[in-house]
């Protein structure tokens, strides 16, 4: 998710009122994603949202929170000793899918939590050595302090170093290697299993070009867990950021040239208002004055009870189908996020217009709902799940860059048919990003144009949501049509189906797992699935389809007893959607 991505659903028709109740004084900081019973023992682990796409937390049977190298090794072998599956699990767990999971329901949990400290920062080389457990927000903050910065990141800093390579998060860039942070990887060290007579667990150190990088940069989590991660910094620049909102005639053009144009660059398309919002963002000198700072209004500490009241607004949209009332309320709400620069200030204080100019590590990322003042759930991240407020589905997809205008056409000719149904993405529209082709084995095969969108989830199973079908068939164009694969760590499961075989040395990175890990301790049924090891990633059940558990290929698969069957895409016939 990212700037304007997040704002969808939630900040409908109280976005105002809740902006302007905004807390300055603290936010409840999110829960721990494990809670064990007794203990350390008889745990449950969950996501960020508290659900995984199947609705069902996973189980384990205990957890463990290693402080150093040491006692993770010391984790790793007792569970290996035990027979036990293992998984890591990270400060918030933010990934949608079930892979922080031990397989079976008696595995084992190691959290990150506590390996979260700066190892070293080598300003002579520009390099940046943290535990894997740091938060993106540490990290940047200790490069900045040597006068260092980590160019291309994802746009939120609550996510931890090992979790955002292990799904190949990124930021936008078609310059330099891309906008993921993997390839500023240049070293890690990976505790691994080990036999008996070595004690179990061992560390690996994949040092400079080490071959092995490119399977454990990107590794899901099955490879061991990653201990420590050597970055390559750049001497700390300034941005200057404008945005720019046109109308969309020429999108399918610019696709294929702002990236080019543009370091930063990325696109907000708002296909309903048939506008785009173009991130013009570059480095400049850092003699340019400014000292800009981005502190994002969605990812800010919102009014518990606001939010929940905008909940409720939202799910009787839902059921009322009142698509205009929608339409003109992400119309007010999206007048508002552009008057405020969407959380951008020229001097950290007001934005008084653009461009914004400011230091990176002011302007890369921001999540200020994470300060952790305890004020009693009245003021949270959006997705808390603690209170009944937001409850979103994430896509994530990327497609080659070579056939992205191709896409923006088919997806106008859709939109054309029915430009309201797209209120249903909300101010955040379809955000694209740039990802240049990776020699990570599970990272982009191609240079990419990301695919991000975020819509309405119902709490209830099996709930139609509105417009579903149009929001299915731009899924499976981009899965299907232009070849495009998943985010690992977003996305609902029937997108994972087959995805691993549009990765061209997805067999060196299972050479590299059965190397590491050859009994499987690190696998778990999803990741099985994912890779294509074991079983697929759909659960093909009654309803499968409403839930993004499947493609229907059949009616029961929808809702037929509320109306809904299977059919075709109206542009991209290939695609099999529920509807009306
Ligand atoms: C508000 C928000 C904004 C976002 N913005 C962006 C964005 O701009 N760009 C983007 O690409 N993504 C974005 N994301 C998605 C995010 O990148 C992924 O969800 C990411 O995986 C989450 O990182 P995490 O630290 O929460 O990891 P988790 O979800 O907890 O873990 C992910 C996987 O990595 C494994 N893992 C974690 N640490 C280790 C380790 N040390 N060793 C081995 N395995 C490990 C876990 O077991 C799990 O399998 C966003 C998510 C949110 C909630
Ligand atoms: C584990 O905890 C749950 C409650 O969270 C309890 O119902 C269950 O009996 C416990 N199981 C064991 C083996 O202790
Ligand atoms: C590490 O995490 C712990 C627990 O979440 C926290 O109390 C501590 O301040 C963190 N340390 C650093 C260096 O961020
Ligand atoms: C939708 O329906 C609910 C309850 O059925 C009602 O309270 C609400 O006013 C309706 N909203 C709109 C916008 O029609
Ligand atoms: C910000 O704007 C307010 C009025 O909107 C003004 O009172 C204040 O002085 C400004 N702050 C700075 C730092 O310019």
């Amino acid at each position: 998710m990212a700037t304007v991505e997040v704002q969808g659903p939630i900040m409908q028709l109280l976005l105002l009122l809740i902006l302007a109740q905004m807390s300055l004084t603290g936010s409840s900081p999110p829960p721990d994603p494990v809670a064990c019973a007794h203990g350390t023992s008889n745990c449950t682990i969950n996501n960020a949202y508290a659900s995984f796409p199947d609705r069902r937390p996973c189980h384990a049977a205990r957890a463990a929170y290693p402080r150093s190298e040491h006692e993770l090794v010391a984790a790793v072998a007792a569970a290996v000793a035990a027979k036990r599956k293992v998984k890591v699990a990270t400060r918030y767990s933010h990934s949608f899918t079930k892979l922080a999971c031990p397989g079976g329901s008696d595995g084992a949990i190691i959290s990150t939590r506590w390996l979260n400290r700066t190892v070293r920062v080598d300003a002579k080389n520009r390099l940046i050595t943290v535990e894997s457990g740091v938060l993106l927000r540490e990290l940047i903050r200790a490069a900045a302090s040597a006068g260092l910065s980590l160019p291309y990141t994802p746009y939120w800093f609550g996510l931890t170093v090992g979790g955002l390579l292990a799904t190949g998060a990124h930021g936008s860039s078609m310059w330099g290697k891309g906008g993921a942070v993997h390839e500023s990887v240049v070293a890690l060290r990976i505790v691994t299993p080990a036999p008996a007579s070595r004690g179990f667990a061992m560390v690996r150190e994949l040092g400079t070009g080490h071959p092995d990088l490119d399977a454990a940069k990107v590794s899901l989590g099955v490879l061991g867990v990653v201990s420590q991660v050597t970055l390559a910094l750049q001497p700390l620049f300034k941005r200057s950021i404008s945005f720019l909102k046109r109308d969309d005639s020429d999108l399918a053009e610019q696709v294929a040239s702002w990236g080019r144009l543009h370091e930063f660059g990325d696109i907000t398309w708002l296909p309903e208002e048939r506008k785009v919002i173009y991130r013009q963002d570059d480095r400049v000198d850092v003699s340019t004055p400014g000292n800009g700072l981005n502190d994002n209004l969605g990812f800010r500490p919102l009014s518990a009870s606001d939010l929940v009241a905008s909940r409720i607004q939202d799910e009787n949209l839902q059921k009322n189908g009142s698509d205009a009332v929608l339409c003109s309320a992400n119309r007010v709400a999206q007048a508002y996020l552009e008057s405020r620069a969407f959380g951008y200030t020229n001097d950290g204080v007001n934005f008084t217009g653009y461009p914004v100019v400011g230091y990176q590590h002011r302007m890369q990322a921001s999540g200020s709902c994470l300060e952790t003042k305890d004020d009693g759930l009245k003021t949270v991240c959006y997705w808390d799940p603690r209170i009944r407020g937001t409850f979103i589905y994430n896509t994530g997809l990327s497609l080659p860059f070579s056939r992205a205008p191709a896409f923006v056409a088919d997806l106008k000719r859709l939109r054309d048919r029915n430009p309201q149904a797209f209120c249903e993405l909300g101010t955040s529209g379809v955000l694209m990003r740039y990802v240049k082709a990776s020699t990570a084995y599970l990272g982009k095969p191609v240079d990419s144009v990301t695919v991000d969108i975020d819509y309405f989830r119902s709490r209830t199973p099996g709930t139609p949501r509105a417009h579903a079908d149009v929001i299915d068939e731009l899924e499976q164009m981009v899965l299907l049509k232009y070849g495009g694969v998943p985010h690992w760590g977003k996305n609902r499961n029937f997108v994972f189906n087959g995805a691993i075989a549009k990765y061209p040395r997805a067999g060196k990175f299972l050479e590299v797992k059965k190397r590491y890990d050859p009994e499987g301790t690190f696998s778990s049924e999803w990741s099985d699935q994912v890779l294509g090891i074991k079983g697929n990633a759909n659960i093909l059940d009654k309803g499968c389809a409403m839930e993004g558990l499947c493609v229907c290929s059949d009616d029961t698969h929808c809702a037929p007893e509320k109306g809904y069957h299977c059919r075709p895409g109206k542009v991209y016939a290939g695609a099999r959607v529920c509807a009306r």
